[in-house]
């Protein structure tokens, strides 16, 4: 590889290195939920679905988490669905129990991803979240869904950043089992804080073969950067690396 080439690959990882340095939240959903054992499976459903990702892309958001057995209602149904589902789980406002228990008028409504994603049909991307004596019940806001889930507990709060709250069940909106009009998840509305984030602003340059998971669903087939030229077609931490190493061995001659 030319040096040229070698020059410009360097500058092209720093500054991606820089850039998603600066813009990386101060909070890892996937490493909040891993504090404790209770909450495993839901914490890989978000990573499986994509939904980690884009959480952490974002603030101000609460999440209703659901523990191992609460999840077990998820099992069975279909990546797309599930994905529908949980953004369904992620608030677009930091919510903490003392909020929560003081709700103005004892009952709101709250927009959730699923709302943002564009694919939310008939009110299924806000819920309804009612005041019943001592209890704090969750629901869609479709018409006629039940109120049935229930607050349980707040397991991480970071205000104004990330709040997780435990809800007893999950909230599934009537009509969401069916797939939206269009066959795939459109893309996000490029303006304000997109729900997917794009590899270009959030991750590190090559779009390396990945586990065949990220290229269903939400991840709106994004190109990555096609001329960054072949050296820096590595995965880029061994780029790094190797760079690196081209780099000590060149100063130190
Ligand atoms: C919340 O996020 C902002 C910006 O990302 C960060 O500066 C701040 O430290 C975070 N708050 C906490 C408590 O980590
Ligand atoms: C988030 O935390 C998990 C578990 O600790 C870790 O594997 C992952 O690399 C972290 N993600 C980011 C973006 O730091
Ligand atoms: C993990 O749990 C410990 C003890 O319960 C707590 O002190 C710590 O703040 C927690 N960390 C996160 C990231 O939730
Ligand atoms: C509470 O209810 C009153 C009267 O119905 C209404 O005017 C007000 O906007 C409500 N407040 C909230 C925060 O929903
Ligand atoms: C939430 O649902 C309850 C019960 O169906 C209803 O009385 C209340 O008005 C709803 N709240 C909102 C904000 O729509």
């Amino acid at each position: 590889m030319s040096l040229r080439a070698l020059a410009s690959c360097i500058l092209f990882v720093a500054l991606v290195s820089l850039f998603s340095s600066n813009f990386s939240n101060a909070f890892n959903i996937t490493k909040i939920l891993s504090n404790t054992s209770d909450f495993g499976s839901f914490n890989n459903l978000l990573t499986q679905t994509g939904l980690a990702e884009t959480i952490n892309s974002r603030s101000s958001l609460t999440i209703l988490a659901l523990d191992n057995g609460a999840v077990g209602s998820l099992q069975g149904k279909s990546k797309d669905e599930v994905q529908r589902i949980l953004m369904n789980h992620v608030i677009l406002d930091y919510i903490d129990q003392n909020k929560l228990k003081n709700l103005p008028n004892k009952t709101t409504t709250m927009t959730t991803l699923l709302q943002a994603s564009g694919v939310a049909q008939q009110g299924q991307g806000f819920l309804n979240v009612t005041v019943s004596g001592n209890d704090i019940l969750f629901g869609s806001e479709v018409k006629d869904s039940p109120l049935a889930a229930r607050f349980v507990k707040s397991v991480y709060a970071e205000p104004y950043n990330i709040s997780v709250l435990q809800i007893s069940q999950s909230i599934v909106a009537p009509g969401i089992s069916a797939p939206a009009p269009y066959t795939t998840l459109p893309p996000p509305p490029p303006s304000k804080k997109a729900p997917a984030p794009s590899p270009m602003t959030r991750k590190a340059p090559p779009p390396a073969p990945t586990k065949g998971e990220e290229d269903s669903g939400n991840t709106a087939a994004a190109p990555g950067p096609a001329d960054s030229g072949a050296p820096c077609a590595l995965g880029s931490g061994a780029a790094v690396a190797v760079l690196m190493g081209l780099v000590l061995n060149f100063v130190g001659l």
